[in-house]
């Protein structure tokens, strides 16, 4: 039987494939050590909390957090990001976020609004980007938190957290990004950039497996904890630990994943983040390229590599986006995700939140091969008909 070849284009939404040392990684923890880290003291639970240090000074290094006790571990950014907002507002609260955030800010922003935290959205320009300006004048007296995305998982567009974060710290307020679509792609330092809350997925960019991810909280912030138990700490007693990183990792995490996780940060170090950045800017610029040059399809976005990352949504005039991403697979082996995304906020700004759009995301391991097919393939059911 013959096999379509299949092309995977949806590292936006998951990276694949992973590099070959974080699925040893994963496979060396769950068959060799397999222990809960830190519950006693026999050899395996003690080598299972050395991998989890491991991976939390990688973590670290990686984004320049001098002290690696502030990163917790959690399943994953839209866990870290409840556990930052709901830990750290009260009503009363005002909280400034921009225009393209994905509803993992959104929804617990919103819920925390019936509760009294007074939100301001700002509103981004059609092809996603934020004048920092805006941000400024939004910021009130009562402004705790101005929180921003990275780069959109919708168009791409690299925001400007350089610019934002002096905003916020120089009116007072503290400053959090959600690294998503950029940890491992982009420089993030949490030094250099002001940050003083970090959230950001294992699964993406990083290049590990699902199920991980983590929050850095700067020294002396606090945040309180709405999930509470077993930390292997302070056993003795029935209040949860007030230290880091136990005070906000109950319960045996997913240790086997937090393995492959610092199995993927290890490549991306040894890889060099330029590297990585470079060949997905190089695969971005072929797409955009080639996509614009097709009669009928609109793209969004920046339509510019330098100012978005390997993401780009566009959609074939009178088609509908799921129709197109279902013949790109089944026709031409092309794995690509339609729909809202999960960021209705970022539709409404482009005006797609009807119609929605494909995404294709290349990653580290795509070739241009696979862009050019991709490209054919968009051209293809441009100019065919409707119907299957
Ligand atoms: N947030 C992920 C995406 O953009 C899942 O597809």
């Amino acid at each position: 039987m013959e096999m379509k070849e299949e092309i995977y284009l949806d590292n936006a939404a998951t990276s694949w494939p992973k590099p070959e040392c974080v699925y040893q990684a994963v496979d060396t923890f769950n068959r060799k050590i397999g222990a809960s880290p830190g519950r006693g003291s026999h050899s395996r639970t003690i080598t299972a909390g050395q991998v989890l240090l491991d991976a939390r000074e990688s973590l670290a290094q990686f984004f320049n957090i001098k002290d690696s006790s502030r990163v917790i571990f959690t399943a994953n950014v839209t866990a870290a990001i409840n556990i930052a907002l709901k830990g750290l507002l009260e009503p009363g609260d005002h909280v400034v976020i921009s225009s393209m955030e994905h509803n993992a800010v959104a929804r617990p922003l919103h819920s925390l609004k019936e509760k009294g935290v007074e939100l301001t959205v700002v509103q981004c320009a059609p092809d996603g980007s934020l004048d920092p300006l805006l941000v400024e004048q939004a910021i009130t007296g009562r402004t705790r938190l101005v929180c921003l995305l990275h780069a959109s998982n919708l168009t791409g567009t690299i925001m400007p957290i350089v610019e934002v974060g002096r905003i916020a710290h120089r009116k007072g307020a503290l400053f959090m990004v959600d690294a998503a679509q950029t940890a491992g792609v982009l420089p993030v330092d949490v030094e250099e950039h002001k940050i003083d809350i970090l959230a950001f997925t294992g699964h993406k960019g990083l290049l590990g497996p699902q199920g991980t991810g983590g929050l850095y909280i700067r020294p002396s912030l606090e945040i309180q904890t709405f999930i509470e138990g077993g930390t292997g700490s302070l056993s003795e007693q029935v209040y949860q630990p007030d230290f880091m990183p136990d005070k906000f990792e109950s319960g045996t995490p997913n240790t086997p994943g937090i393995a492959g996780l610092g199995a993927g940060v290890k490549f991306i170090q040894e890889t060099g983040i330029e590297t990585i950045r470079r060949h997905e800017q190089a695969l971005t610029d072929l797409l955009i390229r080639g996509l614009k040059e097709i009669p009928g399809v609109i793209l969004y976005g920046p339509g510019d590599s330098e100012r978005q990352v390997a993401v780009v949504s566009f959609n074939i005039e009178g088609r509908d986006c799921g129709e197109v991403s279902f013949l790109l697979d089944q026709r031409h082996g092309i794995q690509c995700r339609s729909g809202l995304h999960c960021a209705p906020l970022a539709h409404q700004t482009l005006g797609t939140v009807k119609s929605g759009a494909c995404r294709i995301s290349p990653g580290f391991f795509n070739t241009a091969d696979d862009i050019n097919k991709a490209i054919r393939a968009v051209c293809e059911i441009a100019k065919s008909g409707l119907g299957l």
